[in-house]
């Protein structure tokens, strides 16, 4: 199939009406050539809470959204940024998520007892050189995204600290952002610290901010607890840096989705249904045609060429590729599988690593497990299971039937009922079917078996030995008719 451009979801929900410049008059050249090289770059991750009110067994952070780990989403956006290290500071029981994330390159560090956010960037500092610039982000918000933290990374440096803040209507537990009234950022306030002039401030701290290593490992030294929860809040090196004239640039983040963090599975579903809506806006503008954006969930990449209709209730995990044409019916789950152009996946098909290619017609209700292969215009109707198996051109398995580890050629008719006994308890057998070969409606190929090309099985044979090509073989029982005999009857009380 012809390589279709893909369509990674974009991450930027801001970036959607703005029409992206053409190629070749983007202003990206320019501007890395103006602005003096920057520094290195470091991030540390804040990932150390508890996440009680998940009442999960599963870790906060280790909670999915869009079928991946809360903060391996940031992980992710934060090597977009090319960074010299990414830090991760997580807590005591945390061995689960190291684990779940071991393979992602990143330092691990044990915040161990957690003393506040001041306390948790203390603990990555002594891995950090004095010359980098420090990014904390929070492993619990999710949906920050890369354009906002390039342009927070802007306006931090050598002498310069980068605020993210924002603001709501809804302030309640946030630290405020205190400023003076020629509306330079003088300090933050706890929510619990703040008093009531102050509450009623509605710009808040994300807990995003960017600054220069040498000058944070001084402050976060000099951090106190004598406040009202007894924590070494991060906040507090905001004020400092002011004392030490180190001018605090704030950055309003443009939405507030990308700086929401999850606390519950209710703010967790709620940043779902915001990504739900972001990838298929995406998609759409892509020209794929999306029955309800509000019913189409892709959970990873999907790479597509023109004219894809995805109906509603479709499930895309992992890394899809539908071609051109392709039409996905209602309640379909497809994972990691290409899918060719112009065939149809009728309603409520489960697709698992598998390849499918052009032209083929498939459910509904259909599974096709991994290792399955279909060729050119192949038909898996209702209730038909395909396991690692190649599925030759035109070849039909319309009804009912287990086709697994096996090779069918072109034009195979597989009847309704058929199964292909590959399993004898202990190994698995594979089996051939040649071209041109028709299987009864339930028959059984018990594995390893070859049918010759142009074999018909005939209606309920069970077929243990080679099926020779070109001639009808049955292979069951006789049908008889038992004369005289009679149906026995209840005595009469
Ligand atoms: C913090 C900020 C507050 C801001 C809010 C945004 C401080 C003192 N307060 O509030 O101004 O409005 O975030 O959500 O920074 N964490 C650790 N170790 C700790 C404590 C926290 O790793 O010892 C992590 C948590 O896992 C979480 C993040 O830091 O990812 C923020 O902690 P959380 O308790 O949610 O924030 P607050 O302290 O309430
Ligand atoms: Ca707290």
């Amino acid at each position: 199939m012809r390589k279709t451009p893909s369509t990674k979801v974009a991450r930027d929900p801001h970036r959607r009406h703005r029409r992206a410049p053409p190629v070749a008059s983007r202003p990206r050249a320019a501007v890395s050539a103006a602005v003096p090289p920057r520094m290195p770059l470091a991030v540390v991750i804040l990932a150390a809470g508890e996440g009680k009110r998940m009442k999960s067994a599963l870790p906060k952070v280790l909670q999915p959204l869009a079928g991946r780990p809360l903060l391996k989403h940031v992980i992710d956006t934060a090597r977009a940024l090319k960074p010299a290290a990414v830090h991760v500071v997580y807590g005591h029981g945390g061995e689960q998520v190291r684990g779940a994330l071991n393979d992602e390159g990143v330092s691990w560090i044990l915040q161990q007892p957690r003393l506040g956010t001041g306390h948790a960037v203390q603990q990555a500092m002594p891995r950090i050189a004095a010359d980098q610039l420090v990014l904390v982000l929070y492993g619990d918000v999710p949906l920050i995204s890369r354009a906002t933290l390039t342009r927070l990374l802007a306006l931090a440096g050598p002498r310069a600290l980068g605020l993210l803040t924002m603001r709501t209507d809804h302030p309640g537990g946030y630290g405020r952002i205190v400023r003076d009234a020629r509306g330079r950022v003088v300090r933050i306030v706890e929510h619990q610290d703040a008093n009531a002039r102050e509450l009623k401030l509605t710009e808040c701290n994300t807990g995003v901010l960017a600054a220069p290593a040498g000058l944070l490992r001084k402050w976060l030294a000099r951090l106190g607890n004598s406040n009202s929860q007894r924590e070494y809040y991060l906040t507090d090196v905001i004020a400092m840096a002011v004392k030490d004239k180190i001018p605090v640039r704030p950055l309003i983040a443009p939405t507030l989705t990308e700086v929401l963090g999850v606390n519950d599975k209710a703010q967790l579903a709620y940043l779902e249904t915001a990504w739900r809506q972001r990838s298929a806006h995406a998609l759409m503008l892509a020209g794929v045609t999306v029955a309800d954006p509000a019913r189409l969930d892709v959970r990873g990449t999907l790479s597509h060429g023109a004219d894809v209709f995805l109906d509603v209730n479709v499930v895309l995990a992992g890394r899809v590729v539908l071609g051109d044409g392709v039409r996905v019916g209602a309640g379909c789950i497809i994972r990691d599988s290409e899918i060719g152009a112009g065939t149809e996946v009728f309603p409520h098909c489960v697709i698992e690593d598998a390849a499918v290619g052009p032209g083929c017609l498939i459910g509904p209700f259909a599974r096709l497990r991994p290792g399955a292969r279909l060729a050119r215009g192949v038909h898996i109707g209702n209730f038909v299971e395909v396991k690692n198996a190649r599925v030759g051109d035109e070849s039909k398995a319309n009804h009912l039937a287990y086709v697994g580890d096996c090779e069918l050629g072109k034009r195979v008719n597989i009847g309704a009922g058929t199964i292909i006994a590959n399993y004898d308890g202990a190994n698995k057998h594979r089996s051939v079917i040649g071209d041109d070969a028709h299987t009864g409606s339930n028959s059984v190929l018990v594995a390893p078996i070859t049918v010759g090309a142009g074999a018909t099985i005939g209606a309920g044979s069970t077929v243990t030995q080679e099926v020779p090509p070109g001639k009808l073989t049955v292979a069951r029982a006789r049908q008889q008719v038992i004369e005289g005999w009679k149906r026995p009857v209840k005595p009469r009380k």
